[in-house]
């Protein structure tokens, strides 16, 4: 027991919870396994809930400053958790990562120039890109004996392209779940600083990972000049909608053009309950997320125990992050009819595999970062439907 109560099921409906909201599920959907939307179902660390409700006691809200202790509890926790070495002068605040990733595409290209993404990948990355403006690049991840691997040569062939002068990183990989080791990110490193590419690092999930696989931040293997890492508590400590994120720029230049933007936009400004959350989780929050990994490994224990014993369906197994990428390809079914299968027969409101790219048509990503009951729950009602699945193609 972890006395942290990740088997307590939360209503969370209560507040307006975009993952159980009818804008996510649909008006018709609002009784399925909502596994969709990328947070925990879990109540998060008691040391932020105290955090906020001792901010909130003083009953002033008036403009505040970057709180002192902020920036050495963020830099204590990367090298603590990961062994990287920061400069607190190199960190800057963002409201979110994806804010810090459009900026970053706004600074350090021009209209029109190439970004190199990976898919199947995070699908903001393919908006962003698009609505600022800017070319995708698709560089696939190559499904080799049921792990993905970057296809580093493609990578060479399009960073060789004047044109194309940025690439989105992520470093643990939403949604296939690769961790990537350090030898992958060298490599890549090399690539980058060959064809003067910049990396923008979207870390989000580092500090999740299982047993076995170890984060590695790029920026700890590459010229630092060639990197914008882009990192928050938001995944690893559930408070997605506290809007608490921060960039780690090396360069001085690209660090001052950030600052720049920031200021043109007015984007800065602190939100005061975001800063004590998170000051709260890197300098406190350490045992809450060490039980809330052992508790999502155990819930991929039992997904990959269930899903070994259901025809139809393969698990693509997780290096980290809560997210399952699940192979329904055997199926046979074309993007639509297997979200219609997962919905209709299943109940399941998963995210469609095609939502990452072309590459996903035939896998579903499922977040099991839920109480293990209702997981295992909904395993009955998927062993179900493919059950009658099989029947009903006999
Ligand atoms: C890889 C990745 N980046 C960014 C985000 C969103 O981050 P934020 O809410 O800070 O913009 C997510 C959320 O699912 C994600 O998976």
């Amino acid at each position: 027991m972890s006395g942290f109560g990740f088997d307590t099921v939360l209503d969370r409906r209560v507040v307006p919870a975009l993952k159980h909201h009818r804008m996510v599920l649909g008006a018709d959907g609002m009784d399925l396994f909502a596994a969709g939307v990328a947070d925990m179902d879990f109540a998060v660390a008691p040391c932020i809930t105290q955090a906020i409700a001792a901010r909130a006691a003083h009953p002033v809200f008036g403009y505040e400053a970057v709180p002192d202790g902020l920036l050495p509890a963020l830099t204590g926790w990367l090298s603590a958790r990961h062994r990287w070495q920061v400069d607190q002068a190199h960190i800057l605040r963002a409201p979110n990562v994806l804010n810090a990733l459009a900026m970053a595409v706004n600074l350090f290209t021009k209209p029109g120039q190439g970004v190199i993404v990976q898919p199947p990948v995070f699908f903001d990355f393919a908006d962003i890109i698009a609505e600022n403006g800017r070319r995708m690049v698709e560089n696939p991840l190559i499904l080799q004996d049921g792990r993905y691997q970057m296809d580093l040569a493609g990578v060479e062939r399009l960073a060789a392209d004047p044109d194309t002068r940025l690439m989105f990183l992520c470093n643990p990989h939403n949604p296939v779940g690769r961790v990537w080791t350090r030898d992958e990110l060298a490599r890549l490193a090399q690539i980058a600083r060959a064809h003067d590419v910049l990396v923008v690092a979207d870390e989000i999930h580092g500090d999740l990972t299982f047993a076995g696989h170890r984060y590695t931040p790029f920026a700890s293997v590459a010229d630092p000049a060639d990197v914008i890492t882009c990192l928050s508590p938001a995944k690893s400590f559930n408070i997605a909608a506290c809007s608490a994120a921060f960039t780690v720029v090396a360069d001085p230049a690209r660090r001052a053009a950030f600052q720049a933007e920031n200021s043109r936009l007015t984007v800065n400004k602190n939100n005061a309950f975001a800063s004590v959350a998170m000051q709260a989780a890197y300098t406190q929050g350490g045992p809450w997320l060490d039980a809330a990994l052992d508790y999502i490994a155990g819930n991929l224990a039992l997904l990959r125990a269930r899903l070994a014993e259901m025809p139809g369906v393969t698990l693509i197994a997780p290096e980290g992050t809560f997210l399952a990428w699940l192979d329904f390809r055997a199926l046979g079914l074309a993007p639509d009819e297997l979200t219609a299968f997962l919905r209709g027969r299943a109940a399941w409101a998963v995210t469609r595999g095609i939502a990452f790219g072309p590459q996903g048509a035939g896998f579903a990503r499922l977040n099991f970062a839920c109480p293990r009951a209702r997981l295992d729950a909904a395993l009955d009602t998927l062993e179900a439907a493919l059950h009658d699945h099989r029947k009903d193609t006999r």
